[in-house]
């Protein structure tokens, strides 16, 4: 079984071929990825507009280079996902009608693909976690907590009530002058930071359930910072090092409260799961990874180039539906909001 995946909810432009394996794992055989930054930089976030527009002008050729890149054509492929939501609507919708328009043409069942249960499975194609495991899905739109009982079968357990954590990242580096998007920048200019200098307040620490508040913590940065302006490269280093041991003091402690509630309604997990952008991060992954040590339980967070946006993970959602029947039509919506 061959599927090609389609991504184009955000800033990347993103195109794969994951093939299903005998023994039931995936195998990605192509993976192409144009990220869009360049075109974002100057005005500090993602544009949607523009986003749109690179998206039309660049997604066929990708499509093309997956499928070269995998040495296949249309006429292998058992079906087309595209990641139908949650996004920015002007580039679901170019994703979704290429994709509906090859699954017209080609005869091949569409796959209409919830992005975050997409970023959900993908420790699936990589370790081949069995179900049920507890998942920390962090990007730049969600933060989440969640019991994946199977496809299609989340609890959630705790949410943000207010900044996603890479967005609080991406908030941090423009408020420190940093480049978007601001995850990696702030990981970088810590590493040479003293994570003491600054006692930033760990929001929601000890509450009951597993729900993150961030917003707090990066105004109590921005206090901070403006205190002791004009900022050094030191001052910098040190505020983005005391940021990111706070965001990590509370991630763990959110965790500790959701593998606690995760039991009723799940059983036993049979991993923690990190995906999402956030999970590229170095210090966020060595504290997740001694948790779960803890925990007894291995911790699964996705190679690098699969935590951010990309097209396997769309590629392998679809075969984890299709696999199931759970195939859509050509009525499958473009959702700006999709829940999972
Ligand atoms: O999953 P993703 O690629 O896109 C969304 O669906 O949002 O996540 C992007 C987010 C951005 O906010 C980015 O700043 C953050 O992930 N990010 C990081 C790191 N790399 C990316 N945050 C912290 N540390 C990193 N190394
Ligand atoms: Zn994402």
């Amino acid at each position: 079984m061959h599927v090609l995946g389609i991504e184009t909810t955000c800033d990347e432009t993103a195109t794969a071929v994951v093939a299903l394996t005998e023994d039931g794992r995936g195998l990605i055989r192509a993976n192409e990825v144009l990220s869009q930054i360049a075109e974002h930089a100057a005005y500090g976030g993602v544009v949607p507009e523009i986003a749109a527009r690179a998206h039309v002008e660049v997604l066929d050729r990708l499509i093309a280079r997956a499928l070269d890149a995998a040495e296949l054509g249309f006429d292998d492929l058992d079906g087309i996902a595209v990641a139908a939501g949650p996004g920015l609507i002007g580039g679901v919708l170019i994703g979704l009608v290429t994709a509906k328009t090859l699954s017209l043409v080609t005869r091949k069942p569409l796959l209409a693909i919830n992005h975050l249960e997409a970023h959900a499975l993908t420790a699936r194609l990589t370790d081949g976690v069995a179900f049920p495991y507890l998942l920390l899905l962090a990007s730049g739109g969600h933060t989440q907590l969640v019991a994946v009982r199977g496809v299609g079968d989340y609890v959630r357990l705790g949410s943000t009530i207010d900044d996603a954590i890479g967005e609080a990242f991406d908030k941090v580096a423009k408020l420190l002058g940093l480049s978007y998007p601001g995850g990696p920048e702030v990981e970088r200019a810590a590493e040479s930071g003293n994570p003491e200098r600054f006692a930033l307040p760990r929001p929601m620490l000890g509450r009951r359930t597993p729900d993150f508040s961030l917003s707090g913590l990066k105004t109590a940065l921005r206090i901070e910072a403006e205190r002791i302006a004009p900022l050094t490269q030191q001052d910098v280093a040190d505020l983005c090092a005391s940021f990111q041991a706070a965001v990590v003091d509370v991630v763990v402690d959110r965790v500790r409260v959701a593998l606690r509630s995760f039991g009723p309604v799940a059983g036993h997990p049979t991993a923690l799961v990190a995906a999402g952008g956030v999970a590229a991060n170095g210090a966020l992954r060595r504290a997740l990874a001694q948790q779960a040590g803890e925990a007894g339980l291995p911790l699964v967070a996705p190679p690098l180039p699969l935590c951010g946006d990309n097209g396997a993970m769309i590629a392998w959602a679809g075969i984890e539906r299709l696999r199931l029947g759970l195939v859509d039509d050509l009525t499958a919506p473009a959702r700006p909001r999709w829940p999972f």
